[in-house]
């Protein structure tokens, strides 16, 4: 019948994914299109070509996936992994110049896709759009609220918040953006002080594209989490918003519980609930020595039992920790935030982590360091109150007597503050569980394929 058949052309939908190939980014964008991949209808005849570097290729083509998501491979952009820790702005150089070419010439050899879905840091995949007549879809991986605080700048240049001094403007509140609750100085992303100067314009760069240049925003959050922020940006700004949920591999545990255990799990099952504090500071190279000893030498002397997992595990960090705790290099992040014996999650609150911890209903500590974390960071502790600071500046050393005290106290059960915060916590936990299986993320994701399935537009 022509109904059916409209509804097949209708479906019949080609996706160009486009992940940028570091670490914080590749995961979450995976998750993404494994969501668009299932939540697509038998009938829909989806297609999902996923570009990755030679390097990423082998880390990810073992991973289970839907047959629907097809790899295209492109030559790494730089040699090694190795190089890209000792040369970051070279890795970054290179991801600006050397990936368009030869996704230009994959494209080339496959059916021209409905859309091209890319991260938001690629600021050339625009440009391939325009040239092809393709629809861009950008994946903005960071908060929401970070990207309007970027996307209001003209407001902070009116007032004198752009380029700001720290140590003198720090406490001044940024009370005038649509949308965001106010916010200190301090905890704007720190592209806005002036000693970040530079990469200032080329952010700006990345948002005026999303928001002018770019047919779809897709945002890694939940609605009711940023739903002010969300609804005042929206008024501004032409591009769809999609908020597509918090893409960590949620879809993953039912599959991941048929694996053997892992000895960390085990050692998490012999400790009481809420009684471990988990420690993940992102990468300790950029934490200095000096705070890294106050830090262990203060968790260590507060009792409290922990979890770290720390890339670079130092002798001092395995000595400080006693048989109180365990070290691990790597762990299922997700899964160990989510089992019962753990009570807090000391985090340096990258958006990933932060969704994670959020999803799993664990209260925080936060120790920001780079990037959006600050702004992750006061999210967490002033809006959704769930989590306290560690260091309420980003310079100060936090000496080990301080942490120790704050340790003590977070993890205590009993008390009056830390009971509500763990309240408010499994809050946010059940807002999560009621966006995922209520079902309105997968409509957003339904609504965002028949969007692009509509064709190309001309
Ligand atoms: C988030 O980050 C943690 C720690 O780096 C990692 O274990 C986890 O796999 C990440 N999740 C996603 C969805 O990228
Ligand atoms: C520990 O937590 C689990 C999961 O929430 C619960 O089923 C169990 O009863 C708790 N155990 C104790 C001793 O409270």
């Amino acid at each position: 019948m022509e109904t059916t058949s409209v509804d097949q052309a209708l479906f019949s939908c080609h996706i160009l994914a486009i992940p940028y190939p570091g670490r914080g980014h590749i995961n979450p964008f995976m998750n993404l299109c494994k969501l668009i991949a299932t939540t697509s209808k038998p009938n829909h005849l989806l297609q999902i070509s996923f570009i990755v570097t030679e390097e990423w290729f082998r880390f990810l083509k073992s991973e289970p996936k839907p047959d629907n998501i097809q790899f295209q491979k492109i030559p790494n952009v730089i040699p090694s992994e190795k190089d890209r820790s000792k040369d970051l702005l070279g890795f970054v150089e290179a991801v600006y110049t050397k990936m368009e070419a030869p996704i230009d010439s994959i494209l080339d050899g496959l059916p021209k896709p409905n859309v091209i879905l890319a991260d938001s840091l690629l600021p050339w995949a625009v440009g391939i759009g325009e040239r092809r007549n393709i629809p861009v879809a950008s994946f903005w991986t960071m908060s929401a609220t970070v990207f309007s605080i970027l996307h209001h700048h003209q407001l902070l240049l009116a007032n004198g918040h752009f380029e700001a001094n720290l140590a003198e403007q720090g406490e001044e509140l940024v009370n005038y953006i649509p949308g965001i609750t106010p916010i200190c100085v301090k905890d704007l992303p720190p592209v806005f002080h002036c000693k970040y100067r530079e990469m200032l314009h080329v952010i700006l760069e990345v948002v005026s594209q999303l928001v002018n240049k770019a047919q779809y925003a897709l945002f890694t959050t939940i609605e009711p989490l940023e739903s002010q922020v969300i609804e005042a940006l929206q008024a501004e700004i032409p591009v769809p918003i999609f908020t597509v949920g918090p893409t960590i591999p949620y879809l993953d545990t039912e599959f991941k519980t048929n694996q053997p255990c892992p000895n960390y799990l085990s050692w998490l099952d012999d400790q009481p609930n809420d009684s471990v504090l988990y420690i993940s500071q992102g990468s300790f190279l950029s934490v200095s020595n000096t705070q890294l000893d106050e830090i262990i030498a203060g968790v260590h002397s507060s009792g409290v039992s922990t979890f770290w997992v720390a890339r670079e595990t130092s002798s001092l960090l395995t000595d400080g920790i006693g048989k109180r705790g365990i070290v691990v290099s790597w762990c299922d992040q997700l899964r160990v935030l989510c089992h019962p014996s753990v009570g807090g999650f000391w985090s340096h609150c990258g958006w990933n982590s932060t969704k994670e911890g959020a999803f799993a209903g664990v209260p925080f500590l936060t120790f920001p360091i780079v990037a959006d974390q600050f702004t992750n960071s006061k999210q967490i502790v002033e809006d959704w109150k769930i989590g306290w600071r560690v260091n309420k500046e980003s310079e100060n050393l936090v000496k080990r007597d301080e942490i120790a005290r704050l340790v003590q106290s977070f993890m205590d059960l009993g008390s009056y503050h830390g009971r509500e915060m763990r309240k408010r916590a499994m809050g946010i936990r059940k807002i999560f569980q009621e966006a995922i299986e209520g079902g309105a993320i997968q409509a957003n994701i339904y609504k965002f394929i028949q969007d692009i399935s509509q064709g190309p537009r001309q």
